[in-house]
């Protein structure tokens, strides 16, 4: 078995890179490095290839040739909401691009199995919560069109070319499993908040007035490394089925609020530093958590990790970072 991960010098790719790498299985990283930092991605082979580009699919149908590939995890995207607000005509060519790239070869090739990083913005704003697999799709972002999308061009490809294919609907994921793979973009509540506190600034809640435990909006938040379990358990699973394209929420099914998630990082940083309060987003949900029932009556996996973990290392790789910095 050999595995390409596309993306892999990226957060959560390198994770399930390290996973892989610590039970001996063969891998190849193919990355371009644009948010990806090759010192995550150690002890592999990295591939420099914009998988977006024109020739993408030729050069990666030879890179899995050339390492005997069989199994691909496609990691590489954009994912910045806000910048495809901005520049949709980027996030589509990008993201559904690459995507189009990886299929083609892997149809070039003969891999039949494959895994792709969807997300929970493929739901939008949910009616209700917990989320099942079956709720509707209406996504409210070119970010969330393009994972959605994906989901349909893999499930074309999977019945074109006999793959078996899993999407894997991440919600929101934090954490670190080593010191050195921490989230380093301020894109979601943990790392934007642990990125104020650095910088001396408290951090923000926005809206406290929901119908909830306390007040703030709850949401599921999953632990990098039990997400990263999720793809082994998904790559394992895999094979038996050609033309089948099954989607999987990934959560943990428990709720955490705003203000629980900023008392357990004041925990862990001492900063002393109370958050300040700010309006509701627009559009911002009072509660959206995952109903992970299928993933783990199909492929055996459930999140074993809680917040305080995956806060604490959070924290810790942050502190890590700074160090390796100065
Ligand atoms: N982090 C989250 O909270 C989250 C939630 C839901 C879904 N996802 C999805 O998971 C995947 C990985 O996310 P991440 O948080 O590790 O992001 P990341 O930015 O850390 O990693 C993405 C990796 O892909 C590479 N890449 C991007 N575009 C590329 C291209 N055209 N060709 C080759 N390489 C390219 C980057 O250099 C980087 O190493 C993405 O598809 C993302 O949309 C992430």
């Amino acid at each position: 078995m050999s595995t390409l991960i596309t993306g892999g010098a990226g957060y959560i790719g390198a994770h399930v890179l390290r996973l892989l790498q610590e039970r001996g299985d063969r891998v190849v990283v193919v990355d371009d490095l644009s948010s990806g930092d090759e010192s995550r991605a150690s002890g592999a082979t990295v591939v420099r290839i914009d998988l977006a580009s024109d020739g993408a699919r030729g050069a990666l149908s030879r890179v899995m040739a050339e390492h005997g590939v069989d199994r691909i995890v496609h990691f590489a995207a954009r994912k910045q909401v806000g910048e495809s607000v901005a520049h949709p005509e980027v996030y589509y060519r990008d993201n559904i691009a690459s995507l189009a790239a990886v299929l083609g070869a892997s149809a070039d090739v003969g891999v039949h199995r494959f895994v792709f990083s969807s997300s929970a913005a493929v739901y939008g704003t949910p009616a209700s919560s917990p989320v099942s697999e079956d709720a509707a799709t209406n996504p409210i972002n070119p970010y969330g069109e393009t994972k959605l999308a994906g989901e349909w061009l893999v499930r074309g490809a999977a019945a074109a070319h006999g793959l078996d294919a899993v999407s894997l609907r991440y919600f929101n994921v934090a954490g670190a499993g080593w010191d050195d793979l921490g989230d380093p973009s301020p894109l979601n509540l943990v790392t934007i908040a642990i990125d104020r506190i650095r910088r001396g600034l408290p951090p923000i809640i926005l809206g406290d007035d929901y119908d909830t435990v306390d007040g703030t909006g709850v949401r599921d938040y999953i632990h990098v490394l039990d997400l990263a379990e999720a793809h082994l358990a998904a790559l394992d699973g895999l094979g038996t089925n050609p033309g089948r394209a099954r989607v999987y929420n990934v959560g943990t099914g428990r709720g955490a609020s705003v203000r629980e998630v900023l008392d357990r990082l004041e925990l862990a940083a001492g900063s002393g530093l109370t958050p300040l309060v700010e309006p509701r987003r627009a559009g911002d949900p009072a509660e959206v958590v995952a109903n992970p029932a299928l993933i783990e009556a199909e492929l055996g996996w459930r999140a074993s990790r809680g917040l305080d973990e995956m806060v604490d290392s959070a924290w810790r790789a942050s502190e890590h970072r700074a160090a390796a910095a100065r």
